[in-house]
């Protein structure tokens, strides 16, 4: 049986769902895939706070430092939310030569270069599938489809403000329905990220960064929510035979720039997006090489987050089985510890090749 240990960021709806997916899925992981995860550690703010699910209370920690300085933990897991200390907990897992595996597109979005340097530089994982469009896989297809020239990446990113505009064409005020989407947990910890189009921005972000190698300027980005929709902007949308929807775009211009922008916009019936409803998610590739490819499914909550997060764990342990570690390439200044963290990503390779353990 191949073992995995796994420090965990966050029990909240990512961080509880992953918890309970792999206690729920442990006869499968260990059937279909000869793999057991031990989540070793789980970091929160409250140790004290109710939780949804049953994590025995000796997991709970509120010291980062007990899974970033436990040797025993290959794989740190981010399911916390927002930039800072997510960004700062990150990097230090990477130079110390763990994967990480992360469902937050802010830090992602924000701290592109620097995280990939700092995996770079370890030979360690840096994953985040479950960033952009949760159980879709979009991240991991796009670095093979961008192999032929992209024209357009678009989508439906954002699921609560699917969630919500879907509810309010059924009737529901948009406070209501985001409270409904707060209680299914697909919002965010700040929900004005949902409803301003911060969210949807930092995945189309991740998106055009792989899809045309752009480094992403969230600044540059045009960005308008779903907050002042009202019912009767859906209603009248509806009656002309549209579907108002908030869509992400990112395009490569004749002149090579990418435009990236998210707003709602009125799809007509025969639209690849035309028809997404709920916490639904879908995202359309388009080449003049390829065509187009779209790929959709559930873009929010516990289950189709977690399962994105433990396929991105099946990926490190694929890494650690199949590959050789990468070469370390050391920044100025930072030599020993790129050194250290390539050791401990090498050794933990090793280990998985039988060399050692
Ligand atoms: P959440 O329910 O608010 O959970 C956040 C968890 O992180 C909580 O357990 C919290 O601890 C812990 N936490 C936050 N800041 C912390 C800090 N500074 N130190 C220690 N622990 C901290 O959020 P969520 O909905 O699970 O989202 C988590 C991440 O997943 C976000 O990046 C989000 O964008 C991403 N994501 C969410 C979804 C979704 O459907 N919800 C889907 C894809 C990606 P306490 O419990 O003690 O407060
Ligand atoms: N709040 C986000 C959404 C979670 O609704 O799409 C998934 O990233």
């Amino acid at each position: 049986m191949r073992e995995i240990t796994v420090g965990l960021l966050g029990c909240g709806n990512v961080g509880g769902g992953f918890w309970q997916l792999i206690i729920g899925a442990r006869h499968h992981l260990a059937a279909h895939k000869n793999l057991s995860v031990d989540i070793r550690h789980i970091l929160v703010r409250d140790v004290n706070r109710p939780r949804s699910v049953a994590v025995p209370r000796s997991h709970l920690t509120t010291d980062p430092w007990r899974i970033l300085e436990d040797p025993e933990v290959d794989v740190v897991v981010e399911a916390m939310g927002g930039f800072e200390p997510a960004r700062t907990y990150l990097l230090e897992a990477l130079r110390r030569g763990k994967h990480v595996v992360t469902a937050n597109k802010v830090v992602m979005a924000r701290a592109w270069d620097e995280l990939h340097e700092a995996a770079q530089a370890s030979g360690a994982c840096l994953f985040y599938e479950a960033a952009a469009g949760a159980v879709i896989p979009v991240i991991r297809s796009l670095p093979g489809l961008s192999a032929a020239p992209v024209r357009a990446v678009y989508g439906i990113l954002n699921g609560t403000s699917n969630y919500i505009l879907t509810r309010m064409a059924e009737g529901l005020s948009q406070a209501d329905a985001l409270a409904e989407a707060q209680r299914l947990g697909y919002a965010e910890p700040d929900p004005s990220d949902d409803l301003d189009g911060r969210d949807a921005a930092y995945k189309i972000a991740l998106l055009a960064a792989l899809a045309f190698d752009w480094s992403p300027d969230l600044d540059g980005i045009e960005m308008k929510g779903i907050r002042n929709v009202s019912t009767e902007d859906i209603l009248a949308a509806q009656e002309a035979g549209f579907d108002l929807r908030h869509v992400a775009r990112a395009e490569r211009d004749e002149s090579g720039q990418v435009k990236v922008s998210v707003a709602p916009v009125e799809l007509p019936p025969g639209h690849p997006l035309y028809g997404i409803r709920g916490v639904e998610n879908a995202v359309v590739i388009e080449s003049d090489v390829f065509g187009a490819v779209t790929l959709k499914g559930a873009g929010a909550g516990p289950g189709p987050t977690a399962t994105a997060l433990l396929g991105d764990v099946c990926r490190v342990v694929d890494r650690l089985v199949w590959a050789e570690p990468s070469p370390a390439v050391s920044p100025a200044g930072a030599a020993a510890d790129v050194a250290a963290g390539a050791a401990a990503a090498a050794s933990a390779a090793a280990r998985w090749r039988g060399e050692s353990r």
